[in-house]
């Protein structure tokens, strides 16, 4: 055993995965995977962030359906919201920073001429996104014509599409990438001492942002899969093993735990 690698396994990390077919689709694998980072995060010091695209209130019907582990914060609405302790407001500083050139009505406004975009549900429409639900084949000719139309009324928008279902329209200067980067520079944490995790399109922020290490789980999206194909990069590990699996498998490639 190389010294790297035992030093490795006893320093702390920042421990960032998204939940829905990530972190959460096979029971066995997280139960074990829970045991390890509750252990370290008990002996080292090691920090636990969900980031997902689900509302608070669809991420606490998770949360007790999994018994997940209290995370050190969330990252809720695709990056958009970010709640620290489990504190029940987002941390002001950054909404402040997302509100600055964000029209929210206008957004939904110019959504309205696209007869193909279907709301999602209320719970799912938040202060900095707005959701719907696009099929794939709808999707390549309505994602263009609504984004120029988009930047036509100079909305600063990003627009990310997931799973081959969801479509969210956030502020540019948002998305769980640079919300994971925020929380990593308010705790001084390195970027190779960070690994996030993720299985589809609004995780692909979180792979792109820098050079924390990634683990893609073996269980991809297809876009996904797309983009880590043409970007492929060191820092990312794609594994063969599903969700929690797939997590154990990468943060052991890493050396991050045994
Ligand atoms: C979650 C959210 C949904 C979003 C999707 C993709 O399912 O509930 O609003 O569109 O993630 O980001
Ligand atoms: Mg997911």
């Amino acid at each position: 055993m190389s010294n790297f690698y035992l030093n490795s396994i006893v320093t702390p990390f920042l421990f960032v995965t998204d939940l829905d077919n990530t972190l959460v689709g096979d029971d066995k694998a997280l139960v074990e995977l829970n045991h390890k980072l509750r252990r370290h995060r008990e002996e080292h010091g090691t920090k636990i962030v969900y980031a997902t695209g689900r509302s608070p209130v669809l991420y606490q019907q998770l949360q007790t359906a999994k018994n997940l582990l209290q995370p050190d914060a969330l990252i809720a609405a695709v990056g958009t919201e970010i709640y620290l302790n489990g504190n029940d407001t987002p941390e002001p500083a950054w909404s402040e920073r997302l509100s600055q050139g964000w029209d929210r009505d206008l957004v939904v406004a110019t959504t309205t001429h696209f007869a193909d975009l279907t709301p999602q549900p209320d719970s799912e429409q938040r202060p900095f996104k707005v959701s719907f639900f696009l099929t794939e084949v709808a999707a390549s000719v309505v994602l263009p014509q609504l984004k120029s139309l988009l930047q036509e009324r100079s909305l600063d928008t990003k627009l990310i599409y997931s799973t081959g279902q969801d479509l969210d329209i956030l502020p540019r200067n948002s998305d769980k990438g640079l919300a994971m980067q925020f929380l990593r520079q308010k705790w001084g944490i390195e970027a190779e001492k960070t690994v996030v995790c993720g299985d589809s399109g609004n995780d692909i922020a979180l792979f792109s942002v820098g050079e924390e290490r990634g683990i893609v789980v073996g269980n991809a999206s297809l876009e996904l899969l797309e983009w880590h194909n043409t970007n492929p990069d060191n820092y990312r590990y794609l594994a063969k093993a599903n969700c929690a699996g797939g997590i154990l498998e990468g943060l052991k490639h890493f050396g991050f735990l045994e």
